[in-house]
């Protein structure tokens, strides 16, 4: 893998499931390394999109780094499931669950890398007692549920206060941020001390992916 200063992590929300083989063939085309799954559970956020049993038929056809984006109700009854269906990153939301510790304890024992993702309105200092033993921070710039919705820009405070206590406490999570990221605000994303973009209609929409890629990664 190379070493690159930001990581983009495309979702495929903003693609055709009926062409998924061709979009796993994108995005590896285009040297990038993740690719963002949302799984939406119609009681979590307003929308269904899909469950482990796709994700599986997936893994058969990708070696990306699959980084699962768990918008469902008490993930602690899926984790397993998600495991197995070749997820590498498990991302599960604060508000979801009343035992978040637990759930993120799952998650490792599965092996899988572990992610808590947080709505705009939920402050950083909700999780700070998870902050040491987690892979990510997944900071939502938009209420989850939809593609295509306007970046909040109160979450790039959130964003260095996550920074901060990551310098002044020694933690190795990453901060990974998820909702209307484009080219007008990379830069202030990269500068607040994101380090995984995910980009839905940005990227799909892109013409020249190419060129995309490159100036969020310049
Ligand atoms: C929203 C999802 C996002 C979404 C991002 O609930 O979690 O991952 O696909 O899409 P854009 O980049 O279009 O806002
Ligand atoms: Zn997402």
């Amino acid at each position: 893998m190379r070493e690159k200063s930001i990581q983009l992590s495309p979702s495929i929300l903003a693609s055709d499931f009926t062409d998924i083989r061709q979009t796993l063939r994108l995005i590896s085309s285009c040297e990038l390394d993740y690719v963002h799954l949302d799984v939406m559970d119609g009681m979590f956020v307003p929308n269904i999109t899909f469950g482990p049993k796709f994700i599986k038929d997936m893994r058969a056809h990708s070696d990306l780094i699959f980084d699962a984006h768990l918008m469902i109700e008490e993930p602690e009854r899926y984790i397993r499931n998600f495991a197995d269906a070749g997820c590498d990153i498990i991302s599960v939301h604060k508000e979801a669950t009343k035992h978040l510790n637990r759930v993120i304890s799952m998650i490792k024992d599965e092996g899988k890398e572990a992610g808590v993702a947080i709505n705009p309105s939920t402050s950083v200092f909700e999780i700070e007692n998870d902050l040491a033993s987690i892979d990510y921070v997944l900071v939502m710039s938009v209420n989850p549920g939809f593609g295509g919705q306007s970046f909040i820009a109160g979450s790039l405070r959130k964003i260095r206060q996550l920074d901060e206590i990551r310098r002044a406490e020694g933690y190795e999570f990453r901060i990974m941020v998820d909702g209307g990221v484009s080219l007008k605000n990379h830069i202030a994303l990269k500068e607040a001390g994101a380090d995984v973009l995910v980009t839905g209609e940005a990227f799909f929409r892109a013409e020249d992916k190419r060129a995309f890629i490159e100036e969020i990664e310049s």
